[in-house]
């Protein structure tokens, strides 16, 4: 059995922070943050919306193309860093605030690469034979998370959440996931990371002066990692697959900094027109990347039914994660 993505839902708040109100936050310029990162603008949620929020909007706009009911869901795995609350589980909310009683469902952490892991994930469950309507979301409110007085790192996200459903391809039917490649490197923790709010650092008077429930990042670190790694699992996919570069229609990153995903392209000897970036519009929304970026994809016809096309991603953990598929529609 094939697994195949039927639908595919995205949501960003409608709240835009340009480049230029950050000049007023942070010692930064539009054409600094513009020129090292690609970013111009990014959406972020109102203060009384959640992950779940989002998470939900995008998940209704999936089952509304898919013309499917969500009582007819046996899956939900929802991706993020920012979950509603540590438990219950944003899967559980999303699920009920759907109605999809059916849906057994979890959160998966992974940073930047959750929605890859996730995709893969959802997609076992169909190939093994055990769900035949899933559904994958990516949802993050990195606004809670990022501390406005540090340049470093609030330049660089943004909130919004995606969501896909899949289900089995038809019996002959070449669309689907072709393969994947996970790779984790614990090593590479210190980089990039919420250092409070766990059990290791559990939330106190010291740890929010100190401003430990926020990103902290060695972006030099993460980048040398993410432009290494993001081209070493594209070229090892497709070589494994007997495939090249030129077999791809489009490649479709996670959208963390557009020199990272410009080099990727270059040594992958991608023209531009089969990359697709659109961190300009919505900066790193870490889980709900891969979605918003097919979504345009879709949009501005470079991906359409029966393309190959490669997701990519790199995030803290390190984590990353390639899969290669079909365009079932
Ligand atoms: O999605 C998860 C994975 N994350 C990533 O993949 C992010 C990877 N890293 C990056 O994208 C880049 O490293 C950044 C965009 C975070 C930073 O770009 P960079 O070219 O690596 O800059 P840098 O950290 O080497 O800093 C260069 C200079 C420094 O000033 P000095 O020391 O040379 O005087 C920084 O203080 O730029 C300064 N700087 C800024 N200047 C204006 C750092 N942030 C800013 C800023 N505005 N927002």
């Amino acid at each position: 059995m094939r697994a195949k993505i039927t639908a595919l839902g995205c949501y960003t708040p409608p709240r835009i922070l340009t480049n230029y109100e950050l000049e007023n936050l942070v010692d930064t310029s539009n054409e600094w943050i513009l020129e090292r990162t690609g970013i111009r603008e990014r959406h972020i949620a109102d203060p009384d919306i959640a992950t779940s929020d989002m998470g939900t909007e995008a998940a209704r706009k999936a089952l509304a193309q898919a013309g499917v009911d969500p009582k007819s869901l046996e899956a939900i795995v929802l991706c993020t860093v920012t979950p509603d609350m540590f438990f219950p589980s944003t899967a559980c909310l999303i699920q009920h605030h759907l109605g999809a009683p059916r849906a057994w469902g979890f959160d998966l952490i992974a940073a930047c690469s959750s929605f890859v892991y996730g995709l893969n994930t959802v997609a076992q469950f169909v190939q093994s034979g055990l769900h035949r309507r899933v559904m994958v979301i990516g949802a993050d409110t990195m606004s809670r998370i990022i501390d406005y007085t540090d340049r470093n790192t609030c330049v660089l996200f943004g909130d919004g959440a995606g969501a896909m459903i899949v289900e089995p391809a038809e019996e002959g039917e070449d669309a689907g996931l072709i393969d994947f490649i996970g790779e984790i490197d614990g090593a590479g923790g210190e980089y990039l990371k919420m250092p409070a709010g766990g059990s290791r650092m559990p939330p106190s008077h010291e740890t929010v002066d100190k401003r430990l429930h926020y990103v902290h990042q060695d972006g030099q670190q993460v980048f040398k990692y993410a432009v290494r790694k993001m081209y070493e699992l594209c070229a090892e996919i497709l070589k494994r697959n007997h495939l090249t570069a030129a077999d791809v229609a489009v490649l479709i990153p996670h959208q963390a900094n557009k020199r990272i995903i410009s080099a990727t392209a270059d040594r992958l000897g991608l023209p531009p027109e089969r990359v697709m970036i659109n961190i300009d519009r919505y900066g790193n929304t870490t889980s709900a990347t891969i979605p918003l970026a097919t979504q345009d994809a879709i949009a501005q016809g470079s991906l359409k039914k029966g393309d190959l096309v490669l997701f990519v991603a790199v995030g803290a953990g390190y984590t990353a994660g390639a899969s290669l598929w079909r365009w079932a529609y």
